[in-house]
């Protein structure tokens, strides 16, 4: 079974044929990068604008390089919630009209459900049910994935997400957008001792997250040395915030651990791409003798792979829209408001 898959959440154009979920057989990504790198983030309002422009080239592209044609794909998945509302709107309404004019079933994909499925994508094997650590720029989640499209959310980030925080650090130190990947490329090599942050706190459920304290004490130590004529070391601070980042994600994902009973520890979204958090949790699954499973690199960030790997799933689970589907700027990955 063909899936076309569409991705516009953010700043990257994407769309994709998979195979049964699991076999790419194209996946095209037209990154918005460079026309976001000057304002040192993304501009909603100019993002929108080049999904526009871009989206009708890279599904075009996507079919050709499957060697396909619309009518060899079992239906369209198209991710309608979470993201940007005027970015995901140019996603929703192309893959309604494909829809429409090929007969072909459309189905939603949830942003953080297609993040997870990157891992059928790269561990063939994979199934559920895993614990499942979400680290990207806008959620941090701890996930009990039961099946496919059977999630139970047991830990979450009460203000910013990890992401979030790892790319306001970046910016703080004077890297470039995009931060996290320019932070953890910055901070090779550095001391994690050289600078201690705070450590976060969640009073009733251990397994929450809080990362606008550690947010607000990079902005802090950068502003006081600058202040007092000190230097920083982008190195050593970019190690010592990534450490005290990932200490919290890595203390709550043993906790979950530990309760839930895991054997099988999955990582997605953009933030399983850093260094530091690869390692620190490949050495907790040693600990624990857990199986591990991280994205393949190239599939960390937004893709349209992923979306049709999900796709499948709902496919097969009977998820369906019709063409009143409606784009949301947020929604919990269990879909129920
Ligand atoms: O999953 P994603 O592409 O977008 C969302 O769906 O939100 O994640 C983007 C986030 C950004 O915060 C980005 O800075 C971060 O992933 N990121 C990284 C790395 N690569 C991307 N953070 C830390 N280290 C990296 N190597």
């Amino acid at each position: 079974m063909k899936i076309l898959g569409i991705e516009s959440s953010c700043d990257e154009t994407a769309a994709a044929v998979v195979e049964d979920g699991r076999k790419i057989l194209s996946n095209i990504v037209s990154t918005q990068i460079e026309r976001h790198k000057i304002f040192g983030g993304v501009v909603p309002e100019i993002a929108s604008r080049l999904h526009t422009e871009s989206i009708s080239y890279v599904v075009g592209k996507s079919l050709e390089q499957a060697g396909c044609t619309l009518s060899d794909i079992d239906a369209v998945a198209v991710t309608y919630a979470p993201g940007l509302i005027g970015a995901l709107l140019v996603g929703v309404n192309y893959a309604k009209g494909l829809s429409f004019a090929s007969g072909k079933p459309l189905v939603p994909v949830h942003h953080l459900r297609s993040h997870i499925a990157s891992d059928y994508i790269t561990h063939p094997d994979l199934e559920p049910p895993f614990l499942c650590l979400v680290v990207s720029g806008g959620n941090t989640l701890l996930v009990k994935v039961n099946g496919y499209t059977d999630f139970k959310v047991i830990g979450r980030t009460r203000d910013d997400a990890a992401g979030e925080a790892l790319d306001k650090a970046a910016r703080t130190l004077g890297l470039p957008y995009p931060g996290g990947v320019n932070l953890d490329k910055a901070s090779a090599g550095g001391d994690i001792n050289a600078y201690t942050f705070p450590k976060p706190r969640v009073s009733d459920n251990p397994l929450d997250f809080s990362f606008s304290g550690l947010k607000t004490a990079v902005i802090n130590t950068v502003h006081n040395a600058s202040q007092k004529g000190e230097e920083i070391s982008v190195r050593d601070l970019g190690a010592s915030f990534q450490n005290a980042v990932v200490n919290s994600l890595v203390t709550n994902t043993e906790k979950a651990v530990i309760q839930e009973n895991c054997t099988t520890l999955v990582l997605a979204g953009g933030v399983s791409a850093n260094s530091m958090l690869r390692q620190r949790m490949t050495e907790l699954a040693k600990k624990h003798s857990l199986k591990i499973c991280f994205p393949d690199l190239s599939l960390c960030g937004d893709n349209a792979a992923m979306v049709a790997s999900q796709g499948y799933y709902e496919f097969i689970g009977g998820k369906r829209a019709d063409m009143s589907l409606n784009a949301a700027a947020t929604m919990p990955i269990t879909e129920e408001e």
